[in-house]
């Protein structure tokens, strides 16, 4: 590790350079060690939606069956219950999530349900399941819902669920390190916070741009769609609520006056004189790792299959705006925000969020108190903590809270392992009843909404700031 991943500034006065040492940069342990809190032994759940996340989240019961077990999964495409059915042999398939819930058998066997549908389609389900009399825990997917008025809504509607929301960020081990270290080394109050959230040109222009989240009518804003973590996970570091917001951004690179006039009238990047030279051909971010074999992130988006073709590949990138020139999609998503909160203990910090970064959503936080700051690097799992001394300078100890990696024996690997980590704590809270294993609650999961919902108009108002009830 180097001296500035250490954090030795100009000011150190000294270096715990063994406790940077000793982390290593490879995963945690095994996550086998880590299965603890369970009491009765094995939780049923049910999955609305097997896309991505439902797919993902579904992995759980897959590595550890006497734990776990999906019992019945809901998805409207065919293929997606082929994948289900491959993994959940045993497991009951429905075309709906509106099917699922009139099975009364299958309602009365589960414990829970994952809502993992897509962003508009959260608050239909999670409101039917919460009314329904079998008073299933609900695991739900964030955004909460498509509105700021829906999330108070569903907040009401859950007021006496077992709920949470997939705030990922928050079972991050450096995060429970940070908080830990918050808790305990007497660094006097905080007085402010920056956090920087770099979601990376390619992933932007993938989701933000291009995809799913591109046009927040589609969708919901980004600082809803993206953020709602972040604003989850300082109220969650700094233990305290957001009182007020303002935000200001907007669309700097992503819209047609940025066209390189090189593209001419290319609408499609297959057929753009300048692909070559563009940081966002689709040609090379999608299909050709598919004619190279080589299976991408991006090239899995295509939704072609392993089996699929460089035609298939060709035919998605033709006839879906994932082939469009990123000058020439109906995106309006801001591809840089900054956003300033007050927390209701009356610190001021900063939340940034920006498409341009080699980084992809590793986020640095910084959290300054009056005998010292943290720093939180999500990207080397680096968290660093200087300490102010007299008359100037700082004693600084970094160390390395390692991610999961391939070794810990999970799959999960997705966000730090953080989708391992929330799938454990909440198949354990919902054996126990225990809803402090979780580390969200209904009431702070709406306030994040409706802080990051206020945020989006503000920004859209000209900065005006909003007070949060
Ligand atoms: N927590 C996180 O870090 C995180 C990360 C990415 C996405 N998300 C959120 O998770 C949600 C799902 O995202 P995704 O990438 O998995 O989307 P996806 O499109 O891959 O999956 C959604 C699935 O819901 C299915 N569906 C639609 N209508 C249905 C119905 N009536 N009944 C049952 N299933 C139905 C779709 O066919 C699709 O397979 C989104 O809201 C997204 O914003 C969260």
């Amino acid at each position: 590790m180097s001296a500035a991943a250490a954090g030795a500034g100009a000011g150190a006065a000294a270096v715990d350079a063994a406790a940077a040492a000793a982390g290593g940069a490879g995963g945690a342990a095994s996550v086998s060690s880590m299965l603890g809190g369970f009491e009765h032994g094995l939780v049923k759940f049910i999955v609305a939606g097997y896309g991505a996340r439902g797919s993902t989240y579904s992995v759980y019961a897959m590595e550890n069956p006497d734990r776990a077990r999906v019992i019945a999964y809901a998805d409207p495409i065919e293929s997606r219950r082929a994948v289900a059915c491959t993994e959940h042999p045993h497991a009951r398939a429905f075309d709906s999530w509106q099917d699922m819930i009139r099975d009364d058998a299958v309602l009365d066997e589960a414990d829970f349900v994952i809502i993992a549908t897509q962003d508009q389609d959260h608050i239909e389900p999670a409101k039917a399941f919460a009314v329904h009399p079998s008073e299933l825990a609900i695991l739900l997917e964030k955004p909460m819902a498509a509105s700021k008025e829906d999330c108070i809504e569903l907040s009401r509607s859950l007021e006496h669920s077992f709920f949470a929301v997939c705030h990922v960020l928050n079972y991050m081990p450096i995060v429970r390190k940070a908080k830990e270290i918050i808790k305990t080394a007497k660094l006097g109050a905080p007085t402010g916070f920056a956090h920087f959230e770099p979601v990376g040109h390619t992933h932007f222009s993938h989701s933000y741009v291009r995809g799913a989240w591109g046009n927040s009518k589609r969708s919901t804003p980004i600082l809803v769609a993206k953020c709602s973590h972040d604003f989850a996970l300082l109220m969650h570091l700094l233990n305290d609520s957001i009182r007020h917001v303002t935000s200001s951004g907007t669309i700097r690179h992503f819209r047609k006056e940025r066209k390189p006039v090189a593209a001419g009238g290319a609408m499609k990047c297959a057929e753009c004189p300048a692909r070559d030279s563009c940081l966002f051909d689709a040609v090379s971010i999608y299909a050709d790792p598919v004619a190279a074999g080589t299976s991408t992130f991006y090239s899995r988006k295509l939704g072609i299959g392993r089996a699929g073709t460089i035609e298939d590949a060709h035919r998605v990138l033709a006839t879906t705006q994932l082939g469009t020139c990123v000058y020439e999609c109906d995106n309006d998503q801001p591809d840089h925000i900054v956003t300033t909160l007050i927390m209701k203990s009356g610190i001021a910090g900063t939340l940034t969020m920006s498409a341009f970064s080699d980084e992809i959503c590793t986020r640095h936080t910084t959290i300054v108190f009056e005998r010292g700051l943290l720093q939180i690097n999500f990207n080397t799992g680096i968290i660093t903590l200087k300490r102010f001394m007299r008359p100037d300078g700082a004693i600084v100890k970094s160390q390395i809270i390692p991610n999961l990696g391939p070794e810990s024996g999970t799959r999960m690997l997705g966000h730090g392992g953080a989708d391992w980590y929330l799938m454990n704590a909440f198949c354990a809270a919902v054996d126990t009843r225990d809803h402090g294993m979780l580390a969200s609650d209904n009431t702070s999961s709406l306030q994040a909404h409706v802080a990051a919902y206020l945020a989006s108009m503000s920004q859209h108002n000209g900065g005006q700031g909003y007070f949060i009830n």
